[in-house]
């Protein structure tokens, strides 16, 4: 669907476009930005996978005491971006996060490759580590002491939610007369959107 077709709802029009880089074949079509600031207010950014999309949120999974967590706990708003060069589209989501339930974590963590698994349980995600053999000698050594095992979801380990408050998409134009629509909410529950120079 191109920016000039009408979709009231930017959901559908981030379903639609993700759909598009998938069945084009982009590798990690799923892959954000996604851009904190703690009480520092300096801004950080790193990839995060999508790994869930409904009508109110869009899900990614970490470990709960890493720096982007602790960050979003001391300042819950937050920014993601989508870019797939091949399609020429860019998507800046803003909004707000909290955490999934627990259970909803939980039952993500099962569906994940055991190897990910143990490697959640293995890192403490962005602590310093004094050698990439020693966190290699821990998997070899929790691989053993689980074989065989069901691995539960640690408890520092799950999903946030971001909640949308603003959307803007992005189409490549020629000579750089990109397009650009910016999505904010009516206050009625429903959305609208305007252009924005390019
Ligand atoms: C394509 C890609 C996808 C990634 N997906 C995730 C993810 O879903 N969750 C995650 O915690 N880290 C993911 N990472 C690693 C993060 O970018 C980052 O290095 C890590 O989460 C630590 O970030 P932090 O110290 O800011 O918390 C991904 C990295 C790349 C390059």
């Amino acid at each position: 669907m191109r920016l000039s077709e009408t979709c009231a709802n930017p959901f559908s029009r981030l379903n639609e476009w993700l759909k598009a880089a998938e069945e084009k074949g982009i590798v990690d079509h799923n892959a954000m930005a996604l851009a904190t600031t703690g009480k520092d207010n300096s801004p950080n950014v790193r990839m995060v996978l999508l790994r869930g999309l409904n009508e109110e949120c869009l899900l990614f999974y970490t470990n709960y005491q890493s720096t982007k967590a602790r960050e979003l706990n001391e300042n819950a708003q937050a920014s993601v971006l989508f870019f797939w060069r091949e399609l020429g589209r860019q998507i800046r989501i803003f909004g707000s996060v909290e955490r999934t339930s627990r259970s909803q974590s939980e039952a993500y963590f099962a569906s994940r490759p055991r190897g990910s698994q143990i490697s959640a349980i293995a890192s403490e995600q962005s602590q310093p580590l004094s050698s990439r053999a020693d966190l290699e000698k821990k998997v070899e050594q929790l691989e053993r002491e689980f074989e065989g095992k069901e691995i539960e979801c640690p408890q520092d380990w799950g999903g946030f939610k971001l909640k949308p408050e603003r959307f803007e998409f992005w189409e490549n134009g020629d000579y750089r007369l990109h397009h650009r629509l910016l999505y904010t909410p009516s206050g009625d529950g429903s959305w609208q959107h305007c252009l924005l120079q390019p």
